[in-house]
């Protein structure tokens, strides 16, 4: 991404309040976050982790204002982003770093995991990758989840950013794929459609319950065209 966008997306960071949302806009946000410390806390690599966690080293690239802390806290996690004023509003007080993904401050291969969630729409996707990749070791998983542009939900809320943001899909995936990175596990969630949203707040509730509950049984239907994608690569 060039110099002028990757300031507009910084700029957009820097003021970005959550709390300003609407209710509905933000149970659709922690539905997509539960979903995704659902999938992530139950998947078999991260499991194996839990083993020897305080010598395991994350990193949480992108990390926002840590809305995935509570997945990665027992570990020797590493918290980057590039806007100053998310870290602030971070509540802990060490391990966070300010920097941009496309040129991570660390020498190689010394994270087991990185999780980089709904960051890659933002910068340029090969650059943001090989450096992950760099910094991984051998055997080293990263989880990769993005708005995925092959989705049949299209809800405006995840689609259309006003900033730089761009949607990715299964290929483009595959196509950075290479006999050193490889995808291990590659799937889509959230199947919510956006017509739900009309409903009152408690019975939207309900709803995106349902969904939590059902939403791996309806990937296995709908593969590859949920709102999101998760795809898992290993360094070899
Ligand atoms: C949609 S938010 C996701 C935050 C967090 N991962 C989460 O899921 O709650 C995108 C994050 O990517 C960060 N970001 C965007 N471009 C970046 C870059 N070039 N380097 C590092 N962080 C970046 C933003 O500052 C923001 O915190």
């Amino acid at each position: 991404m060039n110099k002028l966008k990757s300031d507009e997306v910084k700029d957009f960071y820097e003021n970005w309040d959550v709390s300003k949302y609407p209710d509905y806009l933000k149970l659709l946000m922690e539905f997509e976050e539960n979903l995704i410390f659902k999938i992530i806390s139950k998947d078999d690599f991260f499991k194996s982790l839990f083993d020897n966690r305080k010598n395991t080293k994350i990193l949480d690239c992108g990390c926002g204002f840590g809305s995935f802390y509570d997945l990665t806290r027992d570990f020797d996690t590493i918290y980057l982003d590039f806007s100053l004023n998310l870290l602030k509003k971070f509540k802990i007080e060490k391990n966070k770093i300010c920097a941009n993904i496309e040129k991570l401050p660390f020498k190689d291969g010394i994270f087991d995991s990185v999780l980089c969630i709904n960051v890659l729409e933002h910068v340029d996707f090969k650059k943001a990758i090989s450096e992950v990749k760099r910094v991984l070791k051998t055997d080293g998983n990263a989880y990769f989840i993005v708005v995925n542009s092959d989705s049949i939900i299209n809800d405006e809320i995840f689609v259309e950013w006003k900033i730089p943001h761009n949607l990715i899909s299964k290929s483009d995936f595959n196509g950075i794929e290479s006999e050193d990175f490889k995808i291990e596990y590659i799937n889509s969630f959230y199947f919510l459609h956006p017509f739900f949203k009309v409903f009152p707040k408690l019975i939207l509730k309900r709803i995106i319950d349902l969904f939590f509950k059902n939403d791996e049984k309806i990937s296995k239907i709908l593969k590859f065209k949920g709102q999101f994608l998760i795809c898992r690569m290993v360094k070899k």
